[in-house]
């Protein structure tokens, strides 16, 4: 019989940010998608749309913060961080996304594309604190204000980087359906089951 071997991939901490981001994103992106097409009534009223908005945006920015402080206080930079050595394979892993190989090359905890995606996404997630932060103090975060040229081109910045989340949470899903159904199930569990040299 083959063996298995047990691989903890997901730390409770990760697993219960993960799974509280995608409920806030899917209210954020609501949210302001009803600021944005004021028809577009999901809660009710605009200002409801800005009270949901406006307390899930808190929970974006600490959810942000804490996620810094767990990658490197955890030493999770190791496996999930842009290192020389997760990088290694790159090329390998564009040809398997390209349809130029069958097999899909095996990586260590995410493969170096989704370790460059993730992030990318973190990084366009700090802009978008910064310019919904600017919307929400244009008085003190004037610099921020001035910089983007005004209100209104912060507005369209903020809507357009919406699109950026939207995108990717469908290419996200998409690929994550494409896997065993084992690794979406380590996004609860933690850990899943690894047959010995397979
Ligand atoms: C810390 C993060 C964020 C802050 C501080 C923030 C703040 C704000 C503020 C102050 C507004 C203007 C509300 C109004 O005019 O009543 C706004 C609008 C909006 N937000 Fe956010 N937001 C954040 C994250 C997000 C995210 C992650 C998304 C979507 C993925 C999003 C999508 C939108 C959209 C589509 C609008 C409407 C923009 C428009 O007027 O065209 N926001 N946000
Ligand atoms: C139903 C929706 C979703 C499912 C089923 C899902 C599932 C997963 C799974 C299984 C992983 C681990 C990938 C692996 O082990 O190779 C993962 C990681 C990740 N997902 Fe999702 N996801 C969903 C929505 C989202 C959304 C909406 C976002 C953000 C906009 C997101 C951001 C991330 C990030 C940043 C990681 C890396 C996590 C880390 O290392 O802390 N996910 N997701």
């Amino acid at each position: 019989m083959a063996k298995l071997q047990l691989i903890r991939k997901h730390d409770i901490i990760e697993r219960f940010m993960h799974w509280v981001h995608l409920v806030n994103m899917i209210l954020l992106v609501l949210s302001g998608l009803q600021i944005h097409f004021p028809a577009f009534n999901v809660f009710g009223s605009m200002s409801t749309a800005r009270f949901v908005h406006f307390v899930d945006m808190y929970v974006f920015f600490f959810v942000g913060v804490f996620h810094v402080y767990q990658f490197f206080a955890t030493g999770k930079w190791n496996s999930a961080g842009p290192t020389p050595r997760n990088m290694a394979g790159t090329g390998a892993v564009i040809k398997y996304y390209l349809f130029m190989a069958d097999t899909k090359p095996e990586y260590g905890k995410y493969n170096p594309m989704q370790i460059i995606t993730y992030f990318l996404l973190f990084a366009v997630s700090a802009v978008m604190a910064v310019v919904g932060f600017a919307l929400y103090w244009p008085v003190q975060l004037a610099v921020v204000v001035n910089a983007f040229g005004g209100l209104m081109t912060l507005r369209q910045v903020h809507y357009i980087l919406s699109w950026v989340f939207i995108s990717f949470s469908i290419v996200h899903v998409y690929l994550i359906l494409t896997q065993p159904l084992k690794y979406t199930k380590a996004m609860v569990t933690g850990h899943y089951w690894k047959r010995a040299g397979g």
